[in-house]
């Protein structure tokens, strides 16, 4: 079965916008495809073997941004304190574990949205469902709803601005081990968490002095200056990933230039269809998510199509039931997965099996069922002895209150009307997120 980036086209496909004007569509791809690559092969194969260590449990993959980005929140201020929270979190997981932490972002990318339905209905009218910015626009007017190929120019655009950006804060002075103080957010600072933080980097700045004190000119030591972030998203919208697919000059090899790591959604990972087709030609690290219709032997055709090679680092299944379901259908799949020796590095999504609505008719996710997906999935893989590689979590670095309950601020359902921002689902907003990592250290310390 030979591959080409566009074998894809040939397979049915589920979740994608229908274009009216094909020939602009046309002239979108082949403009797209004349664009420089959003990232270097090299890089993506570096993640590959960072992966691979997460998967031996010699590291931690921390993997979190929006649901959606979105074209009217692009600021520099909401992509700088997400970087300052991956950060903190990173702190406090690295602390505790003892392990390099792997930041992956949902970033610079992240604007297709596959829909539980086609259509959304309020007060009687019936209109195409949202998107993501990259397809058509949020606002609820026919105009708005109707899909347009120009769109992948400015959400490219918009990527390579961002990338920009992260590419300067990892490197430039941002990331530097002393600047640990200064990542603790504004409104974060005078809370308990803010203040567990502080407690943390102050003993992080002790063990510098220690070090320098030691002898070590920890001054030239570029690992306590700088970091890497690197970016993902659900790639979605195939025509997006087809035109950024490119092939590797130092290894002939095909890769995703939109991003790192790809994923393939709970929607769209249908074995005969096109997202796997796509996502089997491509060298980068890719996950994809599996939720509780997932079946055992499906599964095991997922992982030799995606996989065939029993790759370390290659798969990332990003396991998503559901606080209530987890129990129920995780642990066969992991038992056969074990079973056939397949090597997988497992994640846990506790964001997307546990959306609710609230009385207040948002769409919110309780922390305590976060709380509680995320502390079985780890206690699963204790069990089994396998290993519980990394956690992937929807979270912006803003005041934002849009997923209830939590120790350090108790949103409750009436609350969540005063600062609801998502473009889609429900993200942990700074604290909520800073809190859950100070949870996941101490669940990682008791199984250490
Ligand atoms: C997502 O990650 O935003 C998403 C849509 O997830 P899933 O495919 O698991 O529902
Ligand atoms: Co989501």
């Amino acid at each position: 079965m030979s591959w080409t980036p566009s074998s894809w086209r040939e397979f049915p496909i589920k979740q994608q916008p229908h274009y009216e004007n094909q020939d602009e569509l046309k002239a979108v791809e082949a403009e797209l495809a004349s664009y420089p690559p959003l990232i270097f092969a090299g890089e993506a194969r570096n993640l590959k073997a960072e992966l691979a260590r997460a998967g031996r449990g010699e590291a931690f993959l921390l993997q979190g941004g929006d649901c959606a980005e979105s074209f009217g929140e692009f600021k520099a201020s909401t992509i700088k304190n997400l970087f300052k929270l991956m950060l903190q979190m990173n702190m406090v997981l690295m602390y505790s574990t003892g392990k390099p932490i792997i930041k992956v972002g949902r970033i610079a990318g992240q604007f297709a949205k596959p829909r539980s339905s086609d259509f959304e209905e309020i007060d009687g009218v019936s209109l195409p469902s949202y998107r993501g910015d990259i397809i058509n626009d949020i606002e609820f007017t026919s105009e708005a709803r109707v899909p347009n190929a120009k769109r992948m120019i400015k959400a490219y655009n918009q990527s390579a601005a961002t990338m920009n950006l992260l590419r300067a804060f990892a490197r430039g002075g941002m990331a530097d081990l002393a600047q640990v103080h200064q990542w603790n957010l504004d409104f974060i600072q005078d809370h308990d968490i803010g203040k567990k933080y502080e407690e943390l980097s102050t003993k992080i700045d002790e063990a510098m002095r220690f070090m320098s004190a030691c002898g070590l000119d920890i001054k030239t030591m570029p690992q306590l200056h700088q970091t890497v972030l690197y970016t993902s998203h659900e790639a979605l919208l195939l025509n997006y990933e087809e035109a950024l697919t490119k092939k590797d000059s130092l290894t002939s090899e095909w890769y995703d230039c939109s991003a790192h790591m790809l994923w393939i959604g709970d929607r769209t990972r249908n074995l005969t269809e096109a997202h796997i087709e796509y996502f089997r030609g491509i060298q980068n690290p890719i996950g994809c998510k599996v939720g509780p219709s997932m079946g055992e032997d499906e599964l095991i055709g997922l992982i030799d199509a995606l996989n065939p090679n029993n790759e370390e680092g290659r798969l990332n299944l990003i396991v998503r039931m559901g606080a209530d379901k987890i129990e129920q259908y995780f642990p066969q799949l992991l038992a056969r997965v074990k079973k056939e020796g397949k090597n997988v590095v497992w994640s846990c999504d506790p964001m997307h099996g546990n959306v609710e609505k609230a009385s207040s008719g948002f769409k919110t996710r309780d922390f305590e069922n976060i709380l509680s997906e995320m502390k079985q999935f780890f206690a699963i893989h204790e069990r089994m002895g396998t290993v519980a590689a990394g956690i992937h979590l929807e979270m912006t670095g803003e005041d934002v209150t849009e997923c209830t309950g939590s120790q350090s601020c108790a949103i409750t359902s009436d609350g969540l009307s005063s600062r609801y921002h998502t473009q889609c689902d429900p993200r942990l907003n700074a604290k909520q997120a800073l809190e859950l990592a100070f949870v996941i250290s101490d669940t990682l310390k008791k199984a250490r």
